[in-house]
């Protein structure tokens, strides 16, 4: 295992996601955590991560007390990145001051002692590197040396070999240093010995194991599927540990896009063979949604809903099975339940992070269900690759996603008001399947249709209409939570616009969005 303390650098999954390319198990924690949860991990290999701090300042976090001296009897590598390296100097009796000069952004360095964690490079004594700090080491502990330097004279690499101490100033886990995936290739293997042999197929037989150890063979579980990637592979996995006592329910809360049910109940009982049971519950959603305007009220009317539903489907279950399903399984992937040391002043706190609003459900009332999250320590794109050993179908692996409130949050005011729900479906399906014909469906992380209440004038077949207009959203994305607006072709355009206006009725005006988020958010409420 390879363990990352995490002081809340906006890198530090990466540095996760990067050394399990690499087929080598790695986990993060809070860079803050007892020595107790390091060591109860037995690490081979302890990374701290950069952070948003300096070691000066009153609050910058650092790792537990004695844990200098447990790796150092335990032979465990510590490799230190920008701000962990100068807390490993600070730490270990050397000095960290601000920099002379600050340096941010691509930077040569120029490799001084070729041995070490650059021994094997085979890129040469130059490399271009991406640093980005303003704090340096301005000397260093006993027993360190410094093997690499800036262009402007800084230490960019330390080592302690025989303490197994090793340090980088800037970050080899972005793509801006073209070397960095090789340097960390050879420190894993070449310098720490580590074994590469994680794989996702290892990954699903433990999780199978674990799932078949906690459900007792008279267990149920139930499950809530939403049609998006996460659900449905969790429980693809559970189905495939305990069969059919899995028992999953899947909403039609009239909210849904075009043909959206039959489409996904096609891939559950088709391709998956799931024992789901589909609720029609469009008519109640609606009819508590009417005149509601409020997007926050809107979200928590949806969301109780759910919950109602869900308890009916969990009481009909257990007077049909004569026992109370005693599980839950929810599709909770890594970065949900990541603790991270949040940046001074981010209003973060060191706890789970979970956007509450993005929890499709939440626990029924009187249930008392225990969880089953066999996603938990997975990224996304981990959860595809387990999804195609699943054989989950590939086209619904790489469906963009799509928010629990459904088109609640695309119809701006009352999702009630005329026809809206109908057009924005048509709308979409539109926009979305000329995506898909033009190839693009892949390099967009999210596209849909949002309707706004607004009318306009127009002409069509020499005819006045006053119409609703609507607008068109498509953005490139990593994990959602920043992104730009996708800039399609003229041509894309134009096609997309004109076949909207001659066959969805109701519409004569198409507008497209080109608002990155920030200032605006991905979804229009
Ligand atoms: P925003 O609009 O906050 O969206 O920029 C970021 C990502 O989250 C999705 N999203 C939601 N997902 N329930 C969900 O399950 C919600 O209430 C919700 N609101 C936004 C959004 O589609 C995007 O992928």
């Amino acid at each position: 295992l390879v363990l990352i303390l995490d002081f809340g650098s906006q890198y530090t999954h990466l540095i996760t996601r990067r050394i399990r390319a690499l087929s080598v198990f790695s986990l993060c924690i809070s860079g803050t955590s007892p020595l107790s949860s390091i060591t109860s991990l037995n690490p081979k290999v302890v990374i701290l991560s950069g952070g948003p701090h300096s070691v000066h300042s009153n609050d910058s976090p650092s790792f537990a007390d004695g844990f200098v001296d447990w790796a150092q009897s335990n032979g465990v590598f510590v490799l230190g990145i920008c701000y962990g390296l100068q807390l490993l100097v600070q730490r270990l009796g050397g000095e960290v001051r601000v920099g002379e000069k600050q340096e941010y952004g691509r930077m040569d360095i120029q490799v001084e002692k070729n041995c070490g964690i650059f021994g094997g490079n085979k890129v040469g004594d130059k490399q271009v590197v991406w640093m980005s700090h303003g704090d340096e080491a301005a000397r260093l502990p006993d027993g360190f040396e410094v093997v690499a330097r800036s262009q402007q004279g800084a230490v960019a690499a330390v080592e302690d070999r025989d303490r197994k101490f090793y340090g980088l100033q800037y970050h080899p886990e972005v793509t801006h240093s073209p070397e960095g995936m090789e340097t960390l290739r050879y420190f894993l293997f070449d310098v720490c010995g580590v074994n590469a042999g994680w794989k996702m197929e290892d990954v699903m037989d433990e999780e199978i194991q674990v799932i078949n150890n906690t459900v007792a063979p008279d267990d149920h579980v139930i499950c809530a599927l939403s049609g998006g990637v996460d659900s449905t592979v969790a429980a693809t996995l559970v189905h495939k540990a305990i069969g059919d006592r899995l028992h999953c329910v899947f909403v039609d809360n009239g909210l849904l896009r075009y043909k959206e049910r039959e489409r996904v109940m096609e891939t559950f009982e088709r391709d998956l063979h799931l024992p789901v049971t589909c609720v029609d519950a469009s008519e109640q959603f609606l009819s508590k949604l009417k005149g509601v305007v409020d997007p926050e009220m809107k979200r928590k009317i949806i969301g109780k809903e759910f919950i109602c539903i869900f308890d009916a489907f969990a009481h009909e279950l257990e007077q049909k099975l004569g026992k109370k399903p005693a599980f839950l399984v929810q599709g909770t992937l890594y970065p949900d339940v990541i603790e991270s040391c949040p940046p001074p002043g981010s209003g973060r706190t060191h706890s789970h992070t979970i956007k509450s609003h993005h929890n499709v459900g939440g626990l029924p009332k009187d249930m008392k269900l225990k969880l089953i999250e066999p996603l938990k320590l997975l990224f996304k794109d981990e959860v595809r690759q387990l999804g195609r050993i699943l054989k989950v179908p590939e086209p619904f692996l790489k469906r963009h996603p799509f928010p629990g409130p459904g088109l609640a949050v695309r119809v701006l005011g009352d999702v009630t008001e005329g026809n809206a729900l109908d057009i924005v479906r048509q709308v979409d399906e539109i926009f979305i399947q000329s995506i898909k014909d033009a190839g693009i469906y892949d390099s967009i992380w999210q596209a849909f249709a949002v309707f706004l209440p607004v009318k306009s004038v127009g002409v069509q077949g020499d005819q006045r209409t006053h119409s609703y207009v609507v607008t068109l959203r498509a953005v490139t994305s990593q994990d959602g939570m920043t992104a730009d607006w996708y800039c399609f072709e003229n041509s894309f355009l134009k096609e997309v616009s004109q076949k909207i206006c001659n066959n969805v009725r109701g519409v004569n005006r198409v507008t497209l969005d080109i608002t990155s988020k920030p200032p605006s958010t991905i979804e229009w409420e």
